[in-house]
């Protein structure tokens, strides 16, 4: 039997047991879930430490108790900080509402502009794009390297173009390859010459704290930003939704003083005062600790580690000795992306779903869902057991070989 038949044939089988299994999105899982049980637990008292009652309006920017934690956890000051909502996406998506609508601290409002553009470096995450997309705001991809979006490309685009107007980083972790800014690409973002002087940078640091593997640490982009005379360029993203619950975090956007001055003026038309019982549900938790939450994320990786390793084991073991598939192995974070043969990641991502694996719809990972060579795939092995793991990577690495030899044999559907 050659080849592509015994694939085939192989399939067949799987697709009889058909499993209903889910490799798509980045969630945690039950067993993370529950290491923060307590956090449903009862209040001990509803004042904050400056005697504020969290059950009542006010206090628009968040408890200082919450920010200064967080402070410690992240590196970042304490008063660039607004804290609510218990998305950072949702701040995201305020910000670029802002700048679009009305310009934050003197910049030109990107509608009365002639065509804003965006830099999103791709492989990317599907919801920088869906916010993007939402204004009608052009995306153009730069290519991702080892150490961050290629910033050759960066700096040649943002100082050629005025209508270039920011970029969208994950600076460690990158969703989704797990990639690693390192400190001369982070110090080239917040030095380079931009042709629009409000250029802005997006800094989602979601993944800022969730170390699977080995500890990577990302350079002080605000303080690089201030001494390259650009104080003004960063908006920074964190919150705590994978720290505890996504459903009870504390979302953050940082940025400079005068940035969040400004923004306040806004914010404060849309909320008399932020949930501030979760922020001091958070402290709580972590009795006000940084540290706390650094073992607290040991615990999470303990957990999600072996997830991990699963995958990367299956994938290593599947495609060794082939060129079916090119991966980096993630450095931390939540997921990974793997390139199949160009013109394959359709197909594979509906065998897989044919066969009882769903997977992240194939062009995710680039602007308006358009994978222009349709052959990057993002996986996300931290919410599936790792019994379920463990029977859906060979269904998934069976899909990819077999589109593969559809594609060789010249009968991809
Ligand atoms: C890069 C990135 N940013 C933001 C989010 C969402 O974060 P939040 O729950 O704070 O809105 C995710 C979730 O997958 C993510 O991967």
């Amino acid at each position: 039997m050659d080849e592509l038949s015994d694939l085939q044939r192989r399939y067949a089988e799987l697709k009889e047991r058909g499993p209903d299994l889910d490799l798509s999105r980045g969630k945690p899982p039950t067993d993370v879930l529950d290491l923060s049980n307590d956090f449903l637990g009862e209040l001990d008292t509803y004042l904050s430490e400056d005697g504020t009652d969290i059950r009542n309006y006010g206090v628009a920017t968040g408890l200082s108790e919450c920010r200064r934690m967080l402070s410690d956890l992240l590196g970042v000051p304490a008063d660039y900080m607004i804290l609510g909502n218990n998305s950072s996406l949702s701040h995201m998506y305020n910000v670029f509402f802002m700048l679009q609508t009305f310009g934050i601290n003197g910049s030109t409002p990107w509608s009365k502009e002639d065509g804003a553009k965006i830099l999103c470096p791709v492989p990317g995450y599907d919801r920088h794009f869906a916010v993007t997309e939402d204004f009608g705001v052009e995306m153009i991809p730069v290519p991702m390297t080892d150490d961050g979006p290629d910033m050759d490309a960066v700096e040649r685009l943002a100082a050629e173009d005025a209508r270039v107007k920011a970029i969208w980083c994950i600076p460690l972790y990158s969703n989704p390859e797990g990639v690693v800014y390192s400190d001369e690409t982070v110090s080239r973002l917040a030095s380079m010459k931009t042709a629009d002087p409000h250029f802005r940078i997006f800094w989602d640091n979601a993944y800022g704290v969730h170390h699977i593997f080995d500890e990577h640490r990302v350079a002080d982009v605000f303080a690089l930003s201030e001494s390259a005379g650009n104080p003004d360029r960063v908006f920074y993203y964190f919150s705590t939704s994978k720290i505890n619950f996504p459903g009870g975090g504390v979302g953050l956007v940082a940025s400079s003083p005068a940035n969040t001055r400004d923004m306040l003026t806004h914010i404060g038309r849309q909320t008399i005062g932020y949930d501030k019982i979760t922020q001091l549900r958070t402290v709580k938790f972590f009795d006000g600790k940084a540290e706390n939450i650094k073992k607290h994320m040991k615990d999470i990786a303990k957990l999600l580690r072996p997830r991990f390793e699963l995958v990367i084991d299956s994938l290593d073991k599947a495609f060794e000795g082939t060129d079916i598939v090119t991966y980096k192995k993630p450095k931390g974070g939540y997921f990974l992306s793997l390139n199949v043969p160009d013109g394959c990641a359709k197909r594979v991502v509906r065998l897989a779903k044919e066969a009882g694996v769903k997977l992240t719809p194939a062009g995710a990972t680039w602007p308006c869902g358009k994978d222009p060579k349709d052959r990057n795939i993002r996986i996300a092995p931290t919410c599936p057991t790792l019994a379920e793991l463990e029977t859906i990577m060979p269904i998934f690495c069976l899909c990819v070989k077999l589109a593969a030899a559809e594609k060789r044999a010249g009968s991809s559907r």
